[in-house]
């Protein structure tokens, strides 16, 4: 099955589940920085088509959809910074429609769930979806008191004391109806004239700028001190409600009337329809005023207009059944590309760069925009000097669209993507399949280093207490830690006679920490062998394929000479299984053709070699543990699901393994045992339904002997 944005997904379950927790991650963080630190480093539409790939792979594998999947979640947690207010009724989001079809088929769902017959009219409401952050008022007695962001759907943050320097938030409602309690929901956002004054004051003030309009609001609206806020000009719309003790009208529409005439502000461009022609043609109308509305949108949000419809629609986990958001194009303009510049990430990915004339796109300033990779470069023949499209979609990365004239004469060469890191030097690889090339200077590369540390001492790797993320920032920062040999020759730098300020008279430091460090990094010096294979954070050398690798090589130095030996075969020469060497590495039980080639790029690029012999020179590892034979679960697949209450995961996967268990992921047929705690869910019902043996914690740990 394909997905909806057009990519293929993974055959088998494992993979899937892989790539699952990959992107939940990766959307949890874009969460985190868009609703906590309204900061997003991603577009709008990047984001969406994440999600829409989660969400295919949740529809093709049911068994990834856990209740704290994205798919399940709304937003972000609230931060620490503000009291918490659990919502009354959750506040939830909108499912998106990005086509024409995308609207018929909404109507089409609504009406086949209705079973309305075809005489039947369903009217549906049209309004602006207001590019802002989403808030809720309570108000009881017609007075308001108390105000929340959405915060995760469920529980947001108290911002009463800002809410209430809004104007657009009266604090009485006035008219007639209005009930003892009601929560009425909208939309905070600063109009564009007052977003360009208030970057103006910034600026002058000698302070940061905002990117856009809603980040202003966002950030104005979540300030400490509502001082702040109040100086900041934010409006609000309303056009939903939460708890309510009365609804005193039978449509959404006649409910909006309601919310205007208690003196609410509400969006005129609202109307209701028939069909679904008419709403998309309110859409092309309002997408037509859009640059000259004064404030951001980004669609339009049709909403069934019946309130007894929408009782009987229901929800579908996040978002109302009865409603969908229609989003507009991404906002595009012309400009030059000046040239492309190569960015190298954390994780040694290659990111070409594209810098442009300074060009306004939908009411932002663009130099910087993405080019993603080098297939793309390709497919869309960009060069420096063209004139290219850009765009963006309510953005904080441009992207890049196409070259307006690609038959220009006098154009430039077709880019030729580097094959050397622009960072550290090194050569540039790229797997099969894949369309990034990384850096392979994984030790010696700036770009990288850090990240690089502090996978080299954590826990599962080289495990030094005492060196945290801050800690490997501060000793790198101040040139004392550059690579992981500098960790081990600490202790004789610190103690040279005439160092300046020794370690435990440092900020954050004292006799006892400092005393505690070295211990560490002396005890680190002879950890098993595997864990310093992984430690190097080689692509692809896990955990569990550090073992398989070192189990049959038994050293590093081993597996090095024969990874520097190893030709693989060459694809254009039929039939070639690549060199004893190679044969070595891929015949080795669970080791293939991706970790060997990532084992032998990192071994050849001679780059890596001081920084590696450097390393070596300062440890002793001890060997491998083996695996143990005769043990009660030795040579048994296990799978623990679960809140597990007197181990950790790390913990339980360690002593399994200890004992000669292979640890999976997920049941299957060749799973022997399954340890269930509190919360099991779709991996406990498959494995009863397999009919394998599972266990309690507590009766796994009396089976293996350490229970008691
Ligand atoms: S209705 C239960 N109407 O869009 C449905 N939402 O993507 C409640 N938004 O969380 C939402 N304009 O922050 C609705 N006219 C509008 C909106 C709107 C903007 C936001 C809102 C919501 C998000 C969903």
């Amino acid at each position: 099955m394909a997905d909806p944005t057009g990519g293929e997904l993974p055959p088998s379950l494992p993979d899937a589940a892989a790539e699952h927790a990959r992107l939940a991650d990766e959307i949890r963080g874009h969460d985190r920085r868009y609703y906590q630190d309204d900061a997003p480093t991603v577009s709008d539409a990047a984001y969406d088509e994440l999600r829409r790939r989660l969400e295919a792979l949740e529809a093709q594998f049911p068994e990834l959809k856990t209740p704290d999947s994205p798919t399940e979640t709304v937003g972000a947690a609230p931060s620490d910074a503000f009291a918490k207010v659990r919502h009354a009724v959750p506040m939830l989001s909108l499912a998106n429609a990005f086509s024409d079809e995308d609207v018929a088929e909404f109507i089409a769902r609504v009406r086949r769930f209705l079973d309305l017959k075809p005489a039947q009219e369903l009217p549906v409401s049209a309004e602006p979806k207001i590019d802002g952050l989403s808030a809720s008022l309570r108000y009881e007695n017609g007075r308001f008191v108390r105000g929340a962001t959405r915060g995760d759907g469920t529980v947001g943050e108290d911002v009463t004391p800002n809410l209430r320097t809004i104007a657009d938030v009266p604090d009485r409602l006035t008219g007639a109806d209005v009930p003892d309690v009601i929560e009425v929901r909208g939309e905070v956002y600063m109009s564009h004239a007052d977003f360009r004054a208030l970057n103006e004051r910034q600026t002058e003030a000698g302070k940061p700028v905002f990117a856009n309009p809603r980040n202003a609001a966002a950030g104005s609206l979540r300030q400490l001190d509502p001082k702040i806020t109040a100086e900041r000009p934010l409006r609000f719309f309303a056009y939903a409600w939460g708890e309510a003790s009365a609804v005193p009208a039978d449509t959404q529409k006649g409910m909006v009337d309601k919310l205007r005439s208690w003196g609410f502000a509400t969006n005129e461009l609202m109307r209701v329809f028939a069909t679904a022609e008419e709403l998309i043609a309110h859409y092309h109308a309002i997408e037509e005023r859009r640059a000259s509305l004064g404030y951001d949108i980004d669609g339009v949000v049709y909403k069934v207009d019946r309130l007894d419809l929408q009782r009987r629609l229901g929800f579908v986990s996040r978002s109302p059944r009865w409603a969908i958001a229609h989003k507009f194009p991404a906002e595009q303009a012309t400009t030059v590309l000046e040239g492309i510049e190569i960015q190298v990430g954390r994780t040694g990915a290659l990111t070409p760069v594209a810098k442009l004339r300074p060009v306004t796109v939908g009411g932002v300033v663009v130099s910087n925009a993405t080019l993603h990779n080098e297939d793309e470069i390709a497919r869309k023949d960009v060069r420096v000097g063209d004139t290219v499209v850009v765009q963006r979609a309510g953005d904080v990365i441009p992207q890049v669209v196409r070259v307006t004239d690609p038959d220009r004469e006098g154009r430039g060469p077709a880019f030729a993507f580097p094959r050397e890191c622009p960072v550290c030097g090194s050569h540039v690889a790229r797997e099969e399949g894949e369309v990034v090339w990384r850096c392979t200077g994984g030790l010696i590369c700036r770009a990288q280093a850090v990240e690089r540390l502090r996978h080299f001492v954590s826990r599962n790797a080289m495990d030094i207490e005492g060196l945290g993320e801050k800690q490997i920032e501060a000793f790198y920062e101040a040139g004392e830690v550059r690579e992981p040999a500098d960790i081990f020759t600490l202790k004789a730098r610190d103690e040279q006679p005439g160092r300046l300020t020794r370690l435990k008279n440092r900020e954050g430091w004292g006799e006892t920490s400092a005393a505690n460090l070295f211990a560490a990094i002396e005890e680190a010096r002879s950890r098993e062998v595997n864990r310093v294979l992984y430690g190097l954070g080689i692509r692809h050398v896990g955990e569990i394929n550090a073992k398989r690798l070192l189990r049959h090589f038994a050293t590093i130095d081993a597996l090095r000479e024969t990874a520097r030996a190893a030709t693989p075969p060459d694809p254009a020469v039929k039939g070639d299984k690549g060199d004893d060497a190679w044969r070595e590495m891929i015949d080795i039980d669970g080791v293939g053709a991706v970790v060997a080639q990532a084992v032998v790029d990192f071994f050849q690029e001679p780059k890596n070699d001081p920084p590696l012999d450097a390393l070596l020179k300062e440890l002793t590892p001890s060997p491998m543990p083996a695996a143990a034979s005769d043990t009660p679960v030795a040579g048994l697949t296990v799978v623990f699901t679960g809140t597990l209450e007197r181990m950790t995961r790390d913990e339980a996967k360690a002593m399994a393994e200890r004992l000669g268990a292979k640890v999976a992921g997920s049941v299957s047929k060749k799973t022997d045992l399954v340890v269930a705690g509190p919360g099991a869910g779709s991996k406990l019902a498959k494995a009863r339904e397999l009919g394998i043996e599972t266990l309690t914690e507590d009766e796994w740990l009396a089976r293996v002997g350490e229970g008691g």
